[in-house]
């Protein structure tokens, strides 16, 4: 187990267990809230509220994928969506940072000590570790779900399992 700076969940390998339960529990509430509701951007607000109250993550949020309209080429950039937590960058290219990488890569991205992630975008000093989860609908990247960890190696398969799940939960 490692400092606790904030509010968060320390996390250990002996909670592993207590984590799943909370995970599954998590889905089942997640499930509930969407049901019935087709806007994403709601739906993506209360799942990431959900997300932070259940474990306390320093950030939980969305970045959805939108067409980039400043320049005179349209190309598509991830732009900031509902999230918790402080302050974030608004806009992040294909391929950049590690939300960008899991776009590019079409997988989840598991980062257990972000200053080691070339080209990691640093939106808070505090932040150690980081996950982030592609939303697709319909085969295609819509979103990634990105979270964040003050503490180092906060994220593992369990995490990436249930964190899969919950994003196609939500863009059913
Ligand atoms: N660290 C992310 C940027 C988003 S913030 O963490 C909220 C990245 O490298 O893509």
């Amino acid at each position: 187990m490692t400092h606790n700076l904030t509010n968060q969940a320390p996390v250990s390998s002996s909670a592993k267990g207590t984590r799943e339960t909370a995970y599954r529990t998590l889905l089942a509430q997640i499930e509930s809230l969407v049901d019935g509701e087709t806007d994403l951007i709601a739906n993506m607000a209360n799942t990431a509220a959900a997300i932070h109250d259940t474990f306390g993550f320093w950030w939980v949020g969305f970045y959805r994928v939108v067409e980039d309209d400043c320049g005179a080429d349209a190309t598509r950039q991830l732009l900031l969506g509902p999230f918790q937590g402080p302050i974030a960058c608004t806009r992040i290219p294909f391929g950049r940072g590690v939300c960008g990488t899991c776009w590019q890569r079409e997988e989840a991205v598991i980062v257990p000590d972000v200053h080691q992630f070339a080209g990691h975008i640093a939106c808070s000093s505090l932040s150690n570790s980081e996950i982030v989860v592609p939303v697709r609908r319909d085969g295609r990247i819509i979103a990634v779900l990105d979270i964040d960890s003050t503490d180092y190696d906060a994220f593992d398969t369990t995490d990436r399992h249930y964190l899969e799940l919950i994003c196609e939960c939500l863009a059913r």
